[in-house]
């Protein structure tokens, strides 16, 4: 094998050491694209080695596999489609290359029968995905997955949870300790765990289904999307009050088979601290999944760092090695249909601050039960200290779909009972 390296940061580095040290006797690395070519690196490579332009890597007929850990998507693109053009097998780090392009890239793929390498964009959840094709093709329906999906979220909210310290001084401090990316915003915003999903739903429905389904921040709408929200706007107070109450709080990615198809969403919500998501600690990533026979399976792991990364890779490398064929989704050309995501019936969890007087409960109560919310439990904070006029009230419900809870929190918020700047509300999610 000849291998062409694109990039040679934390993974690459990680990569190229384990290449030149083990002494890989079919693997040559020919050469490594850097950006820039006299940088002092972590790995020691003959500097003939090094190229400035990544293109010569691409246009190298005795290059035969490419290596994609640049982190640069403009660069991931034009290389999956330049070696898929050229007949060169194709592994990537890159997410968004299979999230999003995966429907032109395994098709294509497929067709000239080349490798494309992407456990990389999953680590520590790959195993999952070939189970999901193993599942699919034998006849089984999805009813519900959730998941962890990013250590980096998973991390921040179980030192939350454990020190007391709210979200900022954690991600300082995660960010500080190398647990967190300089800039953690892909994290941290649900959009790293989003990507994943999607690759999740490319095995699990097909390259026609997820090729429709866009991704979304927040904007809580009808739609074939999937809406993403993170974990940056989330109060200590928040993750407190829902561990008082027996819960963790986790941000999952969900997919639900509804009435009107399958609804998929990336958010915060509360887990039952004795289910098997809740005791994911640091930076551990788990998918749970029932399907339609009521069987439940999972996988637990590790999530990304560089070594993990590098391994991925590694197995990646050693798949084409060995002739094994891509991990292509199920692509039947049947149209899953998405549903919205307010469909999705689920228990919520609304933690509000409510004017401290009579009556009160009674209109929150009805504010709830006119929009046929049925509470399961109320949990009412005295203040002992004079003159505070807000109290924090927690209620959790009974099942409901979105839509209904959405309404109602809207028409609480506008009451002048209640400080609409205080209310949060996430999903309860049971254990599958
Ligand atoms: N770090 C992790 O733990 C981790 C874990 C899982 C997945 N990943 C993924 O792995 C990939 C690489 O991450 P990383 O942490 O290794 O990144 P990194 O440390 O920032 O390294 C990126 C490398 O790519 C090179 N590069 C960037 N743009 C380039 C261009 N236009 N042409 C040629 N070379 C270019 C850089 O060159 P210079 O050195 O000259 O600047 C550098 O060597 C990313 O997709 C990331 O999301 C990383």
């Amino acid at each position: 094998m000849k291998l062409g390296v694109l990039g040679l940061g934390t993974v690459g580095s990680a990569v190229v050491r384990y290449v030149l040290e083990e002494g890989h006797e079919r693997i040559v690395i020919k050469k490594i694209a850097v950006r820039d070519v006299r940088k002092k690196r972590a790995v020691k490579v003959s500097r003939r080695l090094l190229t400035g332009n990544f293109r010569e890597i691409l246009k190298d007929p005795e290059i035969d596999t490419v290596v994609e850990l640049t982190g640069d998507e403009k660069v991931a693109i034009e290389t999956a489609r330049e070696c898929l053009k050229r007949g060169k097998h194709f592994i990537t780090a890159t997410k968004r290359i299979i999230s999003d392009m995966g429907g032109e890239l395994f098709r294509e793929a497929r067709k000239k029968q080349l490798y494309i390498g992407y456990r990389a964009t999953i680590v520590g959840l790959f195993p999952i995905l070939s189970f999901i094709q193993f599942a699919m093709s034998s006849g089984k329906r999805i009813k519900k997955v959730t998941a962890v999906l990013n250590g980096t979220c998973n991390f921040v909210l179980d030192e939350m949870e454990r020190s007391g310290r709210s979200y900022a001084e954690v991600i300082k401090d995660a960010v500080e300790r190398g647990f967190a990316e300089p800039d953690p915003t892909a994290d941290v915003s649900g959009y790293d765990s989003a990507l994943k999903l999607k690759i999740i739903l490319r095995l699990l429905f097909g390259n026609h289904t997820a090729d429709g389904i866009r991704l979304r921040q927040g904007v809580r709408k009808k739609g074939r999307a999937l809406f993403y929200s993170g974990i940056d706007a989330l109060t200590l107070e928040d993750v407190r009050f829902a561990s008082e109450m027996g819960y963790r709080m986790k941000l999952l990615g969900m997919i639900f088979a509804t009435e009107k198809g399958y609804a998929v969403c990336v958010e915060p919500a509360l887990v039952a601290q004795d289910t098997i998501l809740a005791s994911l600690r640091g930076p551990e990533n788990g998918v749970e999944m029932l399907d339609d026979k009521g069987e439940v399976s999972g996988w637990f792991g590790h999530g990304a760092g560089a070594e993990a990364t590098r391994i991925a890779v590694m197995q990646d490398i050693e798949s084409i090695l060995s002739g094994y064929a891509t991990l292509f989704p199920q692509d039947n050309g049947e149209d899953v249909k998405i549903a919205s995501y307010e469909d999705i019936y689920t228990r919520y969890f609304i933690k509000l601050y409510a004017m401290d007087k009579p009556g009160v409960l009674a209109k929150i109560a009805g504010v709830l039960g006119r929009n046929n919310i049925n509470i399961a439990s109320v949990m009412q904070k005295e203040s002992a200290v004079k003159g505070r006029e807000f109290v924090p009230l927690v209620i959790t419900t009974y099942h409901i779909d979105a839509a209904s809870v959405y309404h109602a929190v809207s028409i609480l918020k506008r009451m002048n009972i209640v400080d609409s700047r205080k209310l949060s509300c996430y999903r309860i999610i049971d254990q599958v």
